[in-house]
């Protein structure tokens, strides 16, 4: 027998959630680095021009997909087409890339947790920079207590998605998403205070033609893909609990929307104290937890700048963990009759044991020679395994399915049910159509090496 399916209760709750998932440590770590690797304020412009035409074109297809069918992310396919097609893969692709995800991401959420406690100690107090710095690589190194802080932090996260969408996902997101949003703006009114926020705001926006590389524009098409959350299942099976008057065009842009300029404030937050030191642009886990905390040191006020920086963190990487734990979750209640309690507890449990490699790759406990072999962390090679193939792939996939699997005429009916964009239906197609498609052929084939974009535009 079909269970009731849960919807959310309102609008507002649905767009803060999927504003949480979206907004994690990729719009807080990444797009800053990124941007900051490729030149800055041309880098900018493909971005945005990527999440404008490409994202939320694909953003708005998996909300349509997953209200349509009503099911997880595997279930929808079985239901839009048959069992027997093999689009179901796409579907599992994106649980797959989910759940390797979340593996890796408690592992830094919890450093998160560790740094909350940390600055609420006063940790830089009596510490050089040198200290400071060599705080995180006796924290990396001990498998233990990284351990520990990922076992909290998939806890909570646990917590959550146990209580289901209205009483768990939906009510926790709003406290999470508000609260991470007020934060922002504040270290962002701080930012402005400072020596370099000129400089960081002429880094992010002006124009710089010497650095133009036509590659870049891949790039920032992965990260739009990431930070909006996209391929992942995550979308799909938030769209499954959309109710039929909910306007999921404008929902898509309102979201959006939001993680553009939350990834241009949290630039404008992170570049001016960078740049007050004169340091160059860095990203990932030295950027966080060795940099910025030797700066916040040298700033009046650090103590509680530290702190709400890292409460910022813990939040932005918890609304998007219980996203990436919902849609692994949804899948096995919709697929195997599954009650949420059992879902909930079994993926926990696994994902807690395949986080364990990457919590006690940084001290050698274990896999001894994985970095000298492959270059990489652990952590660091599953992440690109996800960023650089299994993210795109599912992209890719999932735009064909919309373009050419599914008749246009389901298509424009799930399309303007509650929505009054109806008249923009057709350009949408044609950009998941044929935009989408080209776009991401291109960012694979780059990636694998076997075209340069480069070299067709500079001789
Ligand atoms: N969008 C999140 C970020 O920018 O950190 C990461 C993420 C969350 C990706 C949820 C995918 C997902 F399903």
């Amino acid at each position: 027998m079909q269970r009731q399916r849960e919807h959310w209760e309102s609008r507002l709750g649905f767009i803060l959630a999927a504003a949480g998932s979206a907004i994690g440590l990729g719009t807080l770590w990444k797009f800053p680095y990124v941007t900051g690797a490729n030149g800055g304020g041309i880098f900018v412009i493909f971005y945005l021009i990527c999440t404008l035409f490409i994202g939320i074109p694909l953003f708005i297809g998996e909300l349509l997909l997953g209200r349509k069918a009503q099911r997880g992310p595997v279930g929808i396919f079985v239901t839009l087409s048959s069992e027997a097609t093999g689009w179901k893969s796409i579907g599992w692709l994106g649980v797959v890339s989910s759940f390797l995800i979340l593996s890796y991401y408690i592992v830094v959420a919890g450093w998160g947790l560790n740094y909350l406690l940390l600055s609420l100690n006063q940790f830089t107090l009596d510490r050089s920079a040198f200290e400071i710095v060599d705080v995180f690589n006796t924290l990396n190194q001990s498998g233990d207590i990284t351990l520990f802080w990922a076992f909290i932090f998939l806890l909570m996260t646990f917590g959550v998605v146990f209580q289901g969408i209205r009483q768990g996902i939906e009510k926790w997101s709003k406290v999470f998403t508000t609260s991470l949003l007020v934060i922002l703006v504040i270290l962002f009114l701080y930012s402005v205070t400072l020596d370099g926020f000129g400089e960081a705001v002429h880094f992010l926006f002006a124009f710089n033609v010497t650095k133009f590389r036509p590659s870049a524009f891949l790039e920032a098409l992965g990260l739009s893909f990431f930070t909006l959350s996209l391929g992942q299942g995550v979308l799909l099976t938030y769209g499954s609990y959309l109710r039929k008057i909910d306007d999921i065009p404008k929902i898509a842009m309102i979201v959006g929307g939001m993680v553009i300029v939350v990834s241009f404030l949290a630039g404008m937050m992170i570049f001016p104290v960078i740049f007050t030191f004169n340091l160059p642009p860095q990203g990932g886990e030295g950027l966080v937890f060795k940099t910025l905390p030797v700066l916040f040191a040298k700033l009046p006020g650090s103590m509680v700048i530290s702190t709400v920086f890292f409460a910022l963190f813990v939040f932005t990487a918890f609304t998007s963990a219980v996203a990436l734990l919902e849609a692994v979750v949804a899948n096995l209640i919709d697929l195997y009759g599954w009650s949420r309690k059992k879902a909930v507890c079994l993926v926990s449990f696994v994902v807690f044991i395949v986080g364990i490699p990457s919590a006690l790759s940084g001290g050698g406990e274990i896999f001894k020679k994985w970095l000298p072999m492959y270059g990489k962390t652990f952590f660091e090679s599953i992440d690109s395994l996800v960023s650089i193939w299994l993210l795109p792939m599912g992209g890719l996939l999932l735009s064909l399915y919309i373009g050419w699997a599914i008749k246009t005429s389901v298509l424009k009916e799930a399309f303007s049910e509650g929505s009054r964009w109806q008249a923009i239906f057709y350009v949408w197609l044609f950009l998941v159509r044929w935009l989408a498609p080209i776009a991401i052929i291109l960012i694979l084939l780059q990636k694998g090496g076997l075209i340069n974009v480069d070299s067709f535009f500079i001789q």
